[in-house]
């Protein structure tokens, strides 16, 4: 779900409106907004996306200098217009957005209803207003009603009120990311900084317990016995030109054809060209020196990096293994003070995520978070971060993040290796150099991409299959991702060899199997490309030109010929693009897929 909030001079419905697109990425079935003028407080709501909102808001009167606005993405109750944010208490003096869970809401909703408040909806979020608004009742002044009410919360929170007659927003934050905006007199709070880049680059990220009353003329930071705190501004780097689509169609077109750029600045400074040594910022050679083994946990595409990486590190000659987050809680693997748990994670905000990061800092492993997003939660709690530059990435769908995360993670493989081994493998030697040469072989890459063709051949089969070997296993698993994804048809990613035990007896003419070539054990890779087309699938190698599956196969896209180790991110490309033409001529919403978010902050 994604918060907006504005207190400044002006009008702050299109600020909340603009806000609001600007967020839609991280959750989309209902939108709504709260504004004031010191006379009370108008609400409008939608299910839907943000357009609708926008049709709604334009025959009523909205007016009003400061106001909340969100973005749904339902966990409590479907996504119906009574159920979208913003709430209200039952006199609509008060009114609030809320990303996160409230663990307790049903013991406190039953508490106020004992106490005559009426609920309208089937969130945990309605009854923060209520609380307000009984506290109010009870003599509190505005602010302190905020506190207390925040303080009878369990769970998780980002949290902003508005109350009527005040020029002043009350925003709180536990467990759900929160930052403030500030330019001049006005001032902005959201749940993510592409939210408000437009009007401010300056940026303060809040913390857990924090608790912020803005008005007109500035920000108080307090935690949550309302003593003061100092937070400082910091200048995030992101244009919104970055944020926008520019010439594209989509945001995941724009994302994919980004990567060149992405991964340029992903390695930038981080190779050094003398040496020839891994340098990363922070990390003084021998730092990895203890390191006995390397547990990484992600979701998502994320997971599939993450996943890249734990092959990449034990080709390096490291111990590591890659979980699913919301798997590693359960069942944990054990840790000791020689073991580097990794959080992989694009937004750094991912509920799973954050989960397993926690447990290992509470197992006392030493934690690393590898992610895009500056301040973020991850990046805070662990003990160090590294961060992948790629830029926002609004698209829901993860692309240019997915290559960043896998390239850095490779780069850390080769400093953990050195450290921990003393060596790096003689057989990766090369590997450096070609890294460097990513960015180009990308963008040949895509200028010559016959993906769009690939797609609109096959787009009709019943299911699509994803293979690979070695370091091209996570490629088809995240192929096979990306495609579902988006275009809403079943598809699936195997390892290559294991294709043969089960899945095979799912292969007909009906099912295209994109093969993956790494160059590691290809010819095993090409049997099993073959078992599958003598049972009638049509098989599209994703290989260089002169490799031998080109002969065999029924179709071809082709990568530039590099090391085995980053081939597999080349394939990638083509298969991000293959996703990306299908969706596209089935007509889904590319950048919004139905029933997904950006960044899922619940577990
Ligand atoms: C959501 C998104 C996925 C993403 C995953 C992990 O499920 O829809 O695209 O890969 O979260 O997100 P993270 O921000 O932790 O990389």
């Amino acid at each position: 779900c994604g918060i907006i909030g504005h207190v400044g001079d002006g009008d702050a419905l299109e600020t909340l409106l603009t806000g609001l697109e600007n967020l839609e990425y991280r959750g989309y079935d209902s939108a709504g907004v709260a504004v004031q003028n010191g006379s009370g407080i108008a609400v409008q709501k939608r299910s839907g996306k943000v357009d609708e909102l926008k049709d709604a808001v334009s025959d009523v009167s909205l007016e009003g200098d400061v106001g909340i606005g969100h973005t749904r993405w339902s966990t409590h109750g479907p996504p119906t217009d009574e159920n979208a944010h913003p709430h209200t208490d039952c006199t609509k003096d008060v009114a609030v957005v809320h990303n996160g869970i409230i663990e307790n809401y049903a013991e406190l909703k039953a508490w106020l209803r004992d106490r005559g408040h009426e609920f309208t909806s089937d969130t945990d979020t309605e009854v923060i207003p209520h609380l307000i608004q009984y506290y109010l009742d009870d003599g509190m002044t505005d602010e302190a009603a905020f506190r207390r009410a925040i303080d009878e919360l369990e769970g998780s929170y980002a949290v902003a009120a508005m109350l009527s007659g005040e020029h002043v927003l009350y925003a709180a934050r536990k467990g759900s990311p929160l930052v403030v905006g500030i330019e001049d007199e006005e001032f902005f709070l959201a749940s993510d900084v592409p939210a408000f880049l437009e009007y401010t680059d300056s940026v303060v990220y809040l913390e857990d317990g924090d608790v912020v009353v803005v008005d007109g003329d500035g920000v108080e930071f307090t935690d949550l016995d309302g003593d003061p705190i100092t937070r400082e501004p910091e200048t995030v780097d992101w244009d919104p030109e970055q944020a926008g689509k520019g010439e594209y169609e989509h945001f995941m077109l724009k994302e994919i054809h980004e990567q060149p750029t992405s991964l340029a600045q992903a390695i930038e400074g981080r190779i050094d060209p003398e040496t020839e040594r891994i340098s990363l910022d922070g990390f003084d050679p021998g730092t990895f020196e203890h390191v006995d083994a390397v547990q990484l946990v992600a979701c998502g595409t994320s997971y599939h990096a993450a996943l890249y990486g734990s092959l990449a590190l034990n080709q390096a000659g490291v111990q590591a293994t890659a979980l699913l987050a919301n798997e590693y809680s359960v069942v944990a693997p054990p840790v000791d003070d020689d073991t580097l748990v990794v959080a992989v994670s694009q937004s750094g905000e991912t509920a799973d995520t954050l989960s397993a990061l926690r447990q290992a800092n509470r197992r006392g492993a030493d934690t690393l978070t590898i992610t895009n997003v500056v301040g973020s939660t991850a990046a805070r709690e662990a003990d160090d971060a590294l961060f992948i530059r790629a830029g926002p990435e609004i698209g829901v769908a993860a692309t240019k993040t997915f290559s960043s995360q896998a390239v850095m993670l490779t780069l850390l493989a080769q400093r953990i290796a050195a450290d921990a081994c003393g060596h790096v493998p003689a057989d990766l030697e090369s590997l450096l150099p070609d890294i460097g040469k990513m960015p180009d072989a990308i963008d040949g890459l895509l200028e010559e991409s016959a993906a769009d063709a690939i797609a609109r051949d096959y787009l009709d089969s019943e299911s699509f299959f994803f293979i690979g070997r070695g370091l091209g296993y996570p490629v088809a698993l995240e192929g096979a991702l990306k495609f579902k994804e988006i275009t809403y048809e079943h598809a699936e990613g195997f390892a290559s060899g294991e294709l043969k035990h089960g899945p095979l007896a799912l292969v007909t003419r009906e099912t295209p199997v994109f093969a993956i070539f790494t160059g590691q054990e290809d010819e095993k890779t090409l049997k099993n490309a073959e078992e599958a087309q003598t049972r009638g699938a049509p098989v599209i190698a994703v290989c260089p030109d002169d490799h031998r599956a080109v002969e065999v196969a029924d179709d071809h896209l082709t990568i530039p010929d590099v090391d085995s180790e980053l081939a597999g991110l080349l394939a990638n490309v083509q298969l991000q693009l293959v996703s990306y033409y299908a969706a596209d001529l089935l007509g889904r919403p590319i950048d919004k897929p139905r029933n997904l978010a950006k960044s899922v902050t619940v577990e």
